[in-house]
């Protein structure tokens, strides 16, 4: 893609011109718990988006090698009036970040779109950056998790922005989302972690996770905090439907748990049998699997050298994430725990 043009009057010597790298996430265990100050263990990834470009003007221009482009002024008043799509979240991040000047430039991506990898949270954080932000990588989660629920309207927690903000090269992160401390977590020799994509847009998404996490609210202002509660307390809810989303959060923060002593222990199999765990009660107690996403799971299961698989993110579609020994084929892409969001010099 052509470097962009600023159609701005500053000269060649004003401009700063800047790239960042952001990277995608991938939850290895812990869905649908971070809004409820739960834990959630998940990594940044080797692929995500580059943002290169120059500051200038009054309006932030970005042009996606999907074909896809923004254009809207830094004075924008309400970003929700922005066009669906790439446009949204680039208002929502300056609604946040509220910068002086404006950018233009180009964004290009190795993240499959509507997979689950948190494509537009990489955006998000990557142009908060490209835009001056600066600040603690908690406090760039917290702004770009605003600038997601603006520009979505959807009631996200902050799992992917923090993990995106605060990668870390060769580790996966255990999150207290209650504290926001992360523990940066190996994975053991040899342990490989395949994404592989059900071949489902993510879809609903918006409306159905809205619900899942009403639904959790007011099982947490039933019977209290979910986390170290043991599974019984859930029965004690009168709504049927409650009491699984309640049993999801409840046994789904154990497993994290469980999960990282097993890495910790090296135990592949006892990780693996977590993760199918965790599909379980996503797809039973949560309902946020789908038949495609169901199949794709038991597929890899049946494959050898796979220790687990589930979904990964928010559902509805999108991707399964496996853990395998080295050298497994499944069709998909072999992810590493990679840095967080940055500047970049090349
Ligand atoms: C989406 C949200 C996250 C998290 C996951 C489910 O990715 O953005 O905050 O709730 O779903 O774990």
């Amino acid at each position: 893609m052509a470097f962009p043009t600023c159609r701005c009057d500053s000269t060649d010597e004003e401009l700063v011109t800047v790239s960042i790298w952001a990277p995608g996430r991938v939850n290895l265990i812990g869905d649908h718990t971070d809004y409820a100050d739960g834990l959630v263990l998940p990594m940044a990834i080797d692929l995500g988006v580059r943002i290169d470009g120059v500051r200038c003007g009054e309006t932030v221009e970005l042009a996606s090698d999907n074909g896809e482009t923004a254009s809207i002024s830094i004075h924008i008043e309400d970003p929700s009036t922005a066009a669906p799509g790439m446009a949204q979240y680039v208002a929502g991040v300056i609604a946040e970040v509220r910068p002086d000047v404006g950018f233009t430039g180009t964004m290009t991506s190795t993240l499959p779109v509507g997979s689950g990898l948190s494509s537009s949270s990489a955006l998000e954080v990557g142009l908060a950056l490209a835009l001056g932000f600066s600040g603690t990588a908690v406090e760039l989660a917290q702004l770009t998790q605003r600038a997601e629920q603006i520009a979505t309207g959807v009631p996200c927690g902050i799992m992917d922005q923090l993990t995106i903000a605060a990668g870390i090269e060769g580790r996966a992160l255990l999150i207290d989302c209650a504290t926001l401390d992360i523990e940066p977590t190996a994975l053991p020799e040899g342990a490989t972690i395949l994404v592989v994509h059900s071949g489902e847009q993510r879809k609903l998404v918006g409306s159905a996770y809205a619900e899942r996490r009403n639904q959790v609210e007011s099982a947490m202002a039933a019977i209290g905090p979910l986390r170290d509660r043991p599974a019984s307390d859930a029965e004690q809810l009168d709504d049927p439907a409650t009491v699984k989303r309640a049993r999801h959060v409840i046994s789904e923060n154990a497993r994290v748990r469980q999960f990282a002593e097993a890495l910790a222990r090296a135990d592949l199999d006892d990780a693996g049998r977590l993760m199918v765990e965790s599909h379980h009660s996503l797809r039973d107690d949560f309902e946020v699997s789908t038949p495609g996403l169901d199949a794709l799971v038991a597929d890899l299961l049946a494959q050898q050298g796979v220790y687990g698989a589930r979904l990964t993110g928010a559902g509805f579609g999108g991707c399964v994430v496996a853990l395998t020994d080295p050298g497994v084929d499944l069709g998909g892409w072999q992810v590493h725990p990679s840095a967080g969001a940055a500047a970049i010099s090349n």
